[in-house]
């Protein structure tokens, strides 16, 4: 006989909510993909409509960026865990409103105990103001390591932005990804103190200004 573990209770929950509006309008709930023991956790903002259509998250264009910039660093999706602030997606993939936010966050928080990721990665300015608690623009902060709870927090673009920005922000997200590359080179030779090391940074980890 096998137990339901806490992770998938929470799935189920997840997909059985009708918390917000959002819920009317869904195909699938997006709860997340990939291992819930990664050690690497990447969050985005909402799915669009090819994540809605599938119930995965990162499945559309903007997905395909991600696993490519993952693969050019020698990560696969299957060994990282990736989700979103919001579950369902918002008509027309308009901004998240803060009272979905403040509704569905609760199950991105208990994801995170959950899962315990070592790094964090924020991609764009939801996931990151959210788990930052700053108002500074991903623009400003991107690429930066931020010591948050137990783990190590990177954030970067959001891969839409790149996609839409051209050049200069898919070179800024490279390089935001050898960062990423280089502090879970770190965490996995089990030196988590070494991943902090050679940083500058302001590690504070909130409020940011
Ligand atoms: N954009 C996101 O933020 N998340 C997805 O899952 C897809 C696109």
């Amino acid at each position: 006989m096998s137990t339901i573990s806490e992770f998938e209770l929470l799935a189920q929950e997840a997909a059985g909510c009708v918390k917000c509006p959002l819920s009317e309008g869904r195909t699938n709930v997006v709860f997340g993909a990939g291992s819930p023991q990664a050690d690497v956790m990447f969050i985005g903002e909402a799915p669009g409509f090819h994540e809605d259509q599938q119930g995965l998250p990162f499945v559309g264009r903007s997905g395909n960026l991600l696993t490519k910039l993952c693969g050019e660093i020698g990560i696969e999706r299957e060994d990282v865990y990736i989700a979103n602030i919001l579950k369902c997606r918002p008509p027309e993939n308009r901004d998240p409103l803060p009272s979905e936010i403040e509704t569905c966050t609760p199950y991105l928080d208990r994801q995170i105990d959950l899962i315990q990721p070592i790094v964090v990665v924020t991609l764009g300015n939801f996931a990151t103001k959210y788990l930052l608690q700053t108002t500074a623009g991903i623009t400003t902060i991107r690429g930066r390591r931020f010591r948050w709870r137990d783990a190590t927090l990177i954030p970067t673009l959001h891969p839409a932005a790149a996609l839409r920005g051209g050049a200069t922000r898919l070179a800024e997200m490279r390089e935001d990804f050898q960062t990423i590359l280089r502090t879970i080179e770190h965490v996995r030779t089990a030196k988590h103190e070494a991943a902090f090391s050679d940083v500058s940074d302001d590690l504070t980890p909130q409020p940011i200004s």
